[in-house]
C-alpha cells in the first residue's frame, strides 16, 4: 500500500472506532482517537500473505513443533489451536466456561445462562425456552465481507448467508417523534431538504468562493437526482417516502407529506443513517447459517474436543526458563509456551510471576458494557403485519436499536433482539432482574410496534456481558494505542497474548483471529529459528 493508502486506512481507523463509541458510547474514547491519530499508528495490516506452520518448516533443523497450553476457548484460543494443529503442534485449551466459543455465543431452547451477582444483586441463572429453529446470537451476529471470519467459514466449511444490516422498511424512532417513521421515509425527508438547501445555497452564491461555474452545474444535477427535488430545487415529497396503499394494479397511495424542514431535522437522522456507511457496517454483511456458534464448534471440532477442557478455571501461571506451569482447578499444565487468549482484565487478576509492567499494561484497557435481549414471538409479526424482512429499527431510547431475524423467513416463530445497548443503558438493564428488563424493553418496543410487541411473546433471554462469568465485558477500550498495547503484542517470556483486545478490530472476530494469527506466526518462528 502507497504512503496514500496507508493513509486512508488510518483515517478509516479512525472512523471505524467513532462507530464503536456511536453503537452506544458517549465519550471517554474521544482521547483514544485522538491518540491513534496523532500517533499515525498505522493498523496491523490484515495478514493476506499469513502462511500457517507447517510440519515441513522443521524439517532442515530437525527440531519438533513442541506443546503450547492456550488459555480460553473462545475465538482467539481455538484459531490459534487449530492454526498451530497445521504445524503439529501438541496444543491444550483450558476454558473456565462450560462451552467453547466465549463471547461468540448462540443461545438455543434448553441452554442456561448464568450471570455474576451485581453489587445489589445476586447472580441468577436463565434458561432460554426457545423452540425448535429459533436461536439468539447473544454475541457477535455480523460478519463484513472483507473480514479474516469469512475466510475461515470457507476453510472451516461453515455455510453463510446474508446479514441484513440496513432495511429502508425499518423504523427511526427518537425522542420528540410523534410516531416512528420508515426508514426510507426519514431518508427521502432529510435528503430531500438537505438537496434543497443546499441547491439555494449554490444557486444565491453563497458557495462562490468554492465552486466554479461547471461545479454548481454538476452539484446541482447532483442534488436534484440525490434529494429528487427535480429542476425546480424545492422538495416537496417523492414516491421515495413510501405508500399507504402499495402500487397494484391500481396507481397506490403515497405517504402524506413530507413534514415541514424542522420536523424533519428531528428524525434526529444523522446518526442512523451514518451507521451503515462505516467500513465494519456496510452491506453485504454474513452470518453463518444456524448461529454464530458454528465457527466456534468447528474449530474446536477440527481442533479435537479431547484438546480441550472445559470448566477449569486458570489459578496461577508461572514462566520458567524452559516452559510454563499453568495451574487450575482440575489440576496443571505444563508446555513449551502458553497462549493467553482471556479478556486483559480478567488475565490480569490470575497470580503468576508475569512481570510488573506487563500485569499493568493488562489492566490498562476498559471493559465495555453492552447488553441484548432475545424476544421470541409467536408469530412473524414483521413480516406479516409490517413488512420487515431482517434489519434494524434506530432509536435514541435505552434499548438503542430493534434487530429483525435474517434467518428463518416465513417460519412460524421467529426472534428479535429487543435491544442491544452500551454503557450507561446496558449497565441499567444490567443491574435489573430478567423480568424486568424483559418488561422494560418491551414497554420501549411497544412505542415503535403498538400492543402485539407485548401480547405475541413467548419467551426471552437477555445478557448483560459485563456480568457474565470469566468474561466481565463485552469488549474493552484502551486509552491509547501506544504503551501497554505495544508491549502485549510481544510475549512476556513463553507467554504470549492474543484476542480481539489487542487489535484495530476490537469487538470483533476477525479480530481475534487476526491477533490469533500474528502470535502462531511469531511463536512458531521462534521455535523454528531456537527450537
Ligand atoms: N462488532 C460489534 C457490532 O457489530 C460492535 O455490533
Amino acid at each position: 500500500m502507497g504512503s496514500d493508502g496507508v493513509t486512508r486506512e488510518r483515517t478509516g481507523a479512525l472512523t471505524r472506532r467513532a462507530f464503536l463509541v456511536g453503537v452506544g458510547a458517549a465519550g471517554g474514547a474521544g482521547a483514544m482517537y485522538a491518540a491513534m491519530g496523532a500517533l499515525g499508528l498505522a493498523p496491523e495490516d490484515q495478514q493476506k500473505d499469513y502462511t500457517p506452520p507447517s510440519r515441513s518448516d522443521f524439517a532442515l533443523s530437525g527440531r519438533g513443533a513442541g506443546s503450547v497450553v492456550i488459555l480460553g476457548a473462545g475465538i482467539a484460543g481455538l484459531a490459534a489451536a487449530y492454526e498451530l494443529g497445521k504445524g503439529g503442534y501438541d496444543c491444550t485449551i483450558l476454558e473456565a466456561r462450560d462451552r467453547v466459543g466465549g463471547r461468540s455465543l448462540t443461545l438455543r431452547g434448553g441452554d442456561r445462562l448464568p450471570e455474576l451477582p451485581g453489587p445489589h444483586q445476586e447472580g441468577a441463572t436463565q434458561e432460554a425456552r426457545f423452540g425448535e429453529g429459533v436461536y439468539f446470537n447473544a454475541g457477535p451476529a455480523r460478519i463484513a465481507q472483507w473480514m479474516v471470519t469469512l475466510d475461515y467459514c470457507r476453510e472451516l466449511g461453515v455455510p453463510i448467508e446474508l446479514f441484513v444490516n440496513e432495511n429502508s422498511g425499518a423504523y427511526v424512532y427518537n425522542h420528540g417523534m410523534k410516531a416512528p417513521v420508515r426508514a426510507r421515509t426519514a431518508r427521502a425527508d432529510t435528503y430531500g431538504y438537505i438537496s434543497e438547501l443546499l441547491a439555494k445555497a449554490t444557486r444565491t452564491g453563497a458557495l462562490d468562493r468554492r465552486l466554479t461555474a461547471a461545479d454548481k452545474d454538476r452539484l446541482l444535477h447532483f442534488l436534484s437526482e440525490f434529494g429528487d427535488i427535480g429542476k425546480r430545487y424545492v422538495y416537496t415529497g417523492s414516491e421515495r417516502r413510501g405508500f399507504a396503499t402499495y402500487p397494484g394494479t391500481g396507481a397506490g397511495v403515497p405517504f402524506d407529506g413530507p413534514p415541514a424542514l424542522s420536523e424533519v431535522l428531528g428524525y434526529g437522522l444523522g446518526r442512523s443513517i451514518a451507521f451503515p456507511f462505516g467500513f465494519e457496517q456496510a452491506m453485504p454483511m454474513f452470518q453463518p447459517v444456524g448461529g454464530m456458534d458454528a465457527i466456534a464448534v468447528k474449530l474446536a471440532d477440527t481442533v479435537g474436543r479431547d484438546r480441550i477442557r472445559t470448566s477449569v478455571e486458570v489459578k496461577k501461571i508461572t514462566n520458567l526458563p524452559d516452559g510454563v506451569e499453568v495451574e487450575h482447578t482440575g489440576g496443571s499444565a505444563r508446555a513449551d509456551f502458553c497462549i493467553a487468549a482471556l479478556p486483559p482484565h480478567v488475565l490480569a487478576r490470575i497470580p503468576g510471576n508475569l512481570d510488573a509492567r506487563v500485569v499493568a499494561a493488562l489492566r490498562t484497557p476498559t471493559p465495555v458494557s453492552a447488553g441484548k435481549i432475545g424476544l421470541e414471538y409467536r408469530r412473524r409479526w414483521w413480516e406479516t403485519d409490517e413488512r420487515i424482512y431482517g434489519g434494524i429499527t434506530e432509536t435514541d431510547l435505552d434499548i438503542a436499536h430493534i434487530w429483525y431475524p435474517s434467518y428463518g423467513f416465513h417460519g412460524t416463530r421467529g426472534l428479535v433482539v429487543g435491544y442491544y445497548n452500551l454503557d450507561e443503558d446496558a449497565e441499567a438493564y444490567g443491574r435489573l432482574t430478567h423480568a424486568e428488563r424483559q418488561r422494560r424493553a418491551l414497554t420501549q418496543g411497544k412505542k415503535i410496534h403498538g400492543e402485539k410487541y407485548r401480547s405475541e411473546l413467548l419467551s426471552s433471554v437477555s445478557i448483560a456481558w459485563h456480568r457474565q462469568p470469566f468474561i466481565e465485558g463485552a469488549w474493552v477500550a484502551w486509552p491509547s494505542y501506544e504503551g501497554a498495547f505495544t508491549l502485549l503484542q510481544r510475549p512476556a517470556g513463553r507467554v504470549y497474548f492474543a484476542g480481539d483486545w489487542l487489535t484495530h478490530l476490537i469487538a470483533w472476530q476477525a479480530g481475534a483471529l487476526e491477533s490469533a494469527r500474528k502470535v502462531v506466526t511469531q511463536l512458531h518462528q521462534r521455535v523454528v529459528k531456537e527450537g
